[in-house]
């Protein structure tokens, strides 16, 4: 898969894209993901990538011609159109894990990180496809949305993951949350491991995680299973 992530600040993007998960995923060729600095593509003097609004107010928003010979080049680097072009915005549709399932099938991903209020609507209009927002808050900018994404959807690659199994029984994965888990120590400052896990009995173990997820999402999210179809 490849992710193209179109930013006015790069630097923020770049760091944990070479971290952990994401920087293997990368090493192993399972993705590819490159980061455009939007005044690459500028061709005034000044390299100017945001402007004031028409209209007045506050802010600035940033400029539709660089975004879009950003977007040209990578389709032409890429030899084909990207398969989504999103644009990270807190009025978007609020990311989840469906949502990482669906784009993590997808063989090309454009990212475009804003400032918050301020990219020039054409852009919307035109070249984004999706409109994607990481939560009810809002961030100062597209940059960390963008690596929440890349982050949720490269994991889901297959390959990607050591254990195949570990992302199937992810919190969210089937509207439930996720078990408790344990490690060694045995017994640590007098809290012990539950037996169970320590039995080796696997449907037993199996029988007391599936029970352990239903109760936590029934105590702290039973809006999850208000619209599953289990
Ligand atoms: N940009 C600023 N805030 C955001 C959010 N919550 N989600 C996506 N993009 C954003």
């Amino acid at each position: 898969m490849r992710i193209d992530i179109i930013t006015a600040l790069p630097q923020i993007v770049e760091g944990p894209l070479d971290q952990s998960i994401l920087h293997r995923a990368q090493e192993k060729g399972l993705a590819e993901v490159h980061v455009h600095d939007l005044r690459a593509f500028t061709t005034d003097k000044h390299r100017q990538v945001d402007d004031y609004p028409y209209g007045g107010g506050a802010g600035m928003v940033l400029k539709p011609e660089p975004i879009f010979a950003a977007v040209e080049y990578i389709a032409e680097e890429a030899e084909g159109e990207p398969d989504e072009i999103i644009f990270l915005t807190p009025d978007g549709d609020v990311f989840d894990q469906p949502m990482a399932n669906t784009l993590s099938l997808k063989n090309h991903l454009v990212l475009i990180a804003g400032h918050y209020k301020g990219i020039d609507q054409r852009v919307r209009d035109v070249l984004v496809t999706r409109e994607i927002s990481i939560g009810d808050y809002v961030l100062s900018g597209g940059e960390l949305p963008a690596l929440v994404l890349v982050d949720a959807v490269v994991r889901l690659v297959p390959g990607v993951l050591g254990d195949a199994q570990s992302a199937l029984s992810d919190s969210f994965q089937e509207d439930l949350l996720d078990a408790p888990t344990y490690t060694r120590p045995a017994i640590f400052r007098g809290m012990e491991v539950p037996s169970v896990l320590r039995s080796g009995d696997h449907s037993r173990i199996a029988e007391w995680r599936e029970k352990e997820r239903r109760r936590k999402t029934t105590r702290r999210r039973p809006d999850l299973l208000q619209d599953s179809d289990t």
